[in-house]
């Protein structure tokens, strides 16, 4: 069964909206196979961004994914990385639809920080990639 990778980031955590963010993933009908809460390293973070490495906000993304802990796990169920993808919304919640996750728990960018709640693995490679890197499996 396909598997994707998630991580609840540090502004869902300090929120208090970890128990909506599962309840949608179970109420999604996709099982959580594992879940993890630790604070990442700056190391860690920019091997998972490897391909934003460059990007002038990179330095706001490092300061924000290490700011506190995150939750990380695997997702599994049908296409759950495409579906997973879809309920997350946006990368800009501003541009992120009503009914997904982040245009329902976040606001435009503040400081040029995109604090979007959740991640998801765009592709089953990444997932693979990014559950060996966090995960160790
Ligand atoms: P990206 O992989 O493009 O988006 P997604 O999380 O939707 O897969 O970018 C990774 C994270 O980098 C994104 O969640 C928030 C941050 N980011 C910024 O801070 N500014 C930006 O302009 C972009 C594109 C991303
Ligand atoms: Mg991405």
């Amino acid at each position: 069964m396909e598997q994707t990778f998630f991580i609840i980031k540090p502004d869902a955590i300090k929120r208090g909206l970890v128990g909506q963010i599962l309840s949608r993933v179970e109420r999604r009908g996709f099982v959580i196979r594992d879940l993890n809460m630790m604070t990442a390293t700056e190391d860690l973070v920019a091997k998972h961004y490897e391909h934003l490495t460059d990007k002038p906000f990179f330095p706001l993304l490092v300061d924000y994914m290490t700011s506190g802990p995150v939750i990380a796990g695997i997702l599994e169920g049908p296409e759950v990385v495409k579906s997973w993808r879809d309920m997350m919304g946006a990368t800009n919640p501003v541009n992120a639809l009503p009914g997904t996750i982040r245009g329902d728990f976040a606001t435009a960018p503040i400081d040029g920080i995109v604090a979007n709640v959740v991640h998801g693995s765009d592709s089953i490679e990444a997932a693979h990639r990014e559950i060996a890197l966090w995960l160790g499996k």
